[in-house]
């Protein structure tokens, strides 16, 4: 993979390269722990990483023996756990192919200021400073995904909605180019979990995790303390809960730029909704976004 494009995300990191693409892994960091020796040891190895001389557990290993969660606060890319997810997408995408790539795209939030932009910059050009590097908007990356199937894209004039777990990042995009003072940043995946756990915290003893509510969405299904309880409707209304927000978002940029012809949604949290308003989606489904960076790291 000598150009690749990276996507890290709140829930996981996502890498892609022209052809191939790298497993997801969790978007999770901690400063490592001990480990026994043994098969153990090694796998967490694998997923160890340094941070200013000090080792951080990333992806599964933090998971499990850090008891890492999703990191849900504003100013991630500004964390030590950002830089040890960063370090460790460099690595993983290195050993995809066995070179160190060449051409990097990594993505920010949409409404990321300058500040935000110039330190994911920093921090990639000190873990990759022989390579040329570009920081771009998320949604930007699924916007290129989408327009190589469907060149007309960079065309027309687009709302590209790029629904994730921590933020739904909304942005027009006319002839290519995302419009000035049309980023709108809404909540992601999370709205609806945490509107789930509202619902549910009088009928179950205790607090679910994050990742068992966020399946329940799917599914209705939420196992905890030992049952499974059946949780369709608290689901369904937690997910149209957070169908209205981005509706509400989507409608105000359409009264923004009334000649919007296509609605672009991308992002994992995409299929959750039930917008009832036509739709194109980006391809790739949770890739869409690294995959369009890797299309834009070919021509740096
Ligand atoms: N196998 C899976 N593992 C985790 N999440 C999944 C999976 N399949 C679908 N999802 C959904 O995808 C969502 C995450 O989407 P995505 O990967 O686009 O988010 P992200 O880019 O990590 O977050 P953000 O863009 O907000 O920082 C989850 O919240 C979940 O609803
Ligand atoms: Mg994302």
């Amino acid at each position: 993979m000598t150009a690749v494009g990276i996507d890290i995300g709140r829930s996981g990191v996502k890498i892609a390269g022209p052809r191939a693409r790298v497993p997801i892994f969790p978007a999770l960091a901690c400063p490592a722990v001990a480990v026994e020796p043994g098969p153990e040891r090694q796998r967490a190895e694998h997923d160890t990483v340094q941070v200013d001389g000090q080792a951080w557990f990333v992806g599964e290993s933090a998971q499990i023996h850090g008891g890492a969660t999703n990191s849900t606060y504003a100013g991630f890319e500004a964390s030590p756990q950002y830089v040890a997810l960063a370090e460790a997408a460099l690595r993983r995408a290195t050993e995809a192919d066995g070179v160190a790539p060449k051409r990097i795209v990594v993505g920010v939030p949409s409404e990321a200021g300058h500040t935000e932009r110039a330190r994911v910059e920093s921090t990639w050009r000190r873990i990759a400073p022989h390579a040329a590097l570009r920081v771009v908007a998320q949604p930007a990356g699924a916007l290129i995904a989408a327009a190589s199937d469907h060149p007309r894209l960079l065309e027309e004039t687009v709302i590209v909605a790029d629904v994730g777990q921590y933020s739904s990042d909304l942005v027009i995009s006319a002839q290519g180019r995302p419009m000035a003072g049309s980023f709108v940043s809404l909540p992601g995946v999370r709205f609806a979990v945490q509107h789930l756990a509202a619902a549910l915290r009088e009928r179950l003893v205790g607090s679910p995790t994050h990742d068992a509510l966020e399946r329940a969405l799917r599914d209705g299904r939420l196992p905890h303390l030992l049952k499974v309880h059946d949780v369709h409707d608290e689901a369904k209304a937690a997910v149209a809960a957070m169908t209205a927000l981005i509706r509400a978002g989507i409608q105000r940029l359409m009264t923004a730029r009334q000649d919007v012809q296509v609605l672009l949604l991308a992002g994992g949290g995409a299929p959750l909704l039930d917008l009832d308003l036509p739709s194109l989606t980006a391809p790739g489904g949770r890739y869409a976004v690294a995959n369009g960076f890797a299309m834009i790291a070919q021509d740096l």
